[in-house]
């Protein structure tokens, strides 16, 4: 898909891998809405790209109803989504007085992180279904979501980041196969550690840890790497159904 002239919705576009790829997005022509819980944030970001900032919640329906509708209604309707909004809260299933979690602490990273995204994708989808096709292929909108190496290798305390994250990965080839009729192509992008103000919760140490477990290169990827990615798979129409690593090649430890 050409970018140029497109509308896309960045969700998390407020701060780190969503930010970054609002910019590349803009850079490559395109008109984009970001959507966030971050007001401040997002109007910021807006700004610099001369974009759209809506605050949403995006795993709540009528919050992302309504976001939808004020992107569609400033930018026109979307043909990109990047879902990048998460939160990474890290969860034993016990704590370390052997008692069980409490629950609403255990779910709140698969409300936000996959149900999320579903949400944003069930509304994307219908808008992009909605369009005409564009090209040879029939191409009407492409879809991005975000899950994590956490997805495949979940370390001790990521129970509910990992439980949301593979459900992100695992949706990708189902979601695919029912969009390939409206001509809408659905790909996920797994990240290692980035360096965004997520990891601003890991202690020096924690993190210098984690990255002398990366193979190569020996550092946290950049946001602009992401947002490289995420323009390529837009442009790619060949690109669909997959789950891509931008890792360096790390597998995380226990
Ligand atoms: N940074 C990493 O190392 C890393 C690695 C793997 C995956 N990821 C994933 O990448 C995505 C982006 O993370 P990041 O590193 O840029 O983090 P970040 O904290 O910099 O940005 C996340 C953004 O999501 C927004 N957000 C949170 N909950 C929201 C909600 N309910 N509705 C709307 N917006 C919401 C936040 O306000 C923030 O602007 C997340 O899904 C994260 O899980 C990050």
């Amino acid at each position: 898909m050409d970018v140029n002239g497109q509308t896309a919705i960045v969700t998390g576009g407020a701060s780190g891998l969503g930010e970054a790829t609002a910019r590349a997005l803009a850079q490559a022509g395109a008109r984009v809405g970001i959507l966030d819980t971050n007001e401040e944030l997002a109007g910021r970001v807006a700004a610099r790209v001369d974009g759209v900032a809506v605050v949403c919640d995006v795993a709540d329906s009528a919050s992302r109803e309504a976001a939808v509708a004020a992107v569609r209604e400033r930018l026109g309707p979307a043909r990109i989504l990047v879902a990048c909004a998460g939160i990474a809260p890290g969860t034993r299933l016990t704590g370390r007085d052997g008692r069980a979690s409490p629950l609403e602490r255990l779910t709140r990273a698969v409300r936000v992180n996959l149900i999320g995204t579903i949400n944003s994708c069930r509304l994307a989808a219908a808008d992009m279904a909605a369009l005409e096709p564009m090209d040879d292929d029939n191409e009407r909108g492409c879809i991005i979501t975000t899950a994590s190496v956490a997805a495949f290798e979940g370390q001790i305390g990521q129970l509910d980041y990992a439980a949301s994250k593979g459900g992100v990965a695992a949706m990708t080839l189902p979601l695919a196969r029912e969009l390939a009729a409206k001509g809408i192509r659905v790909n996920c992008i797994a990240p290692g550690l980035m360096d965004t103000p997520m990891m601003d919760g890991l202690s020096g140490p924690a993190k210098q840890f984690l990255v002398d477990t990366s193979v190569y290169p020996g550092r946290l990827g950049s946001a602009d790497e992401y947002a490289a990615l995420v323009v390529h798979v837009t442009r790619n129409s060949f690109m669909n159904g997959s789950v891509i690593r931008l890792d360096g090649a790390i597998r995380m430890p226990p």
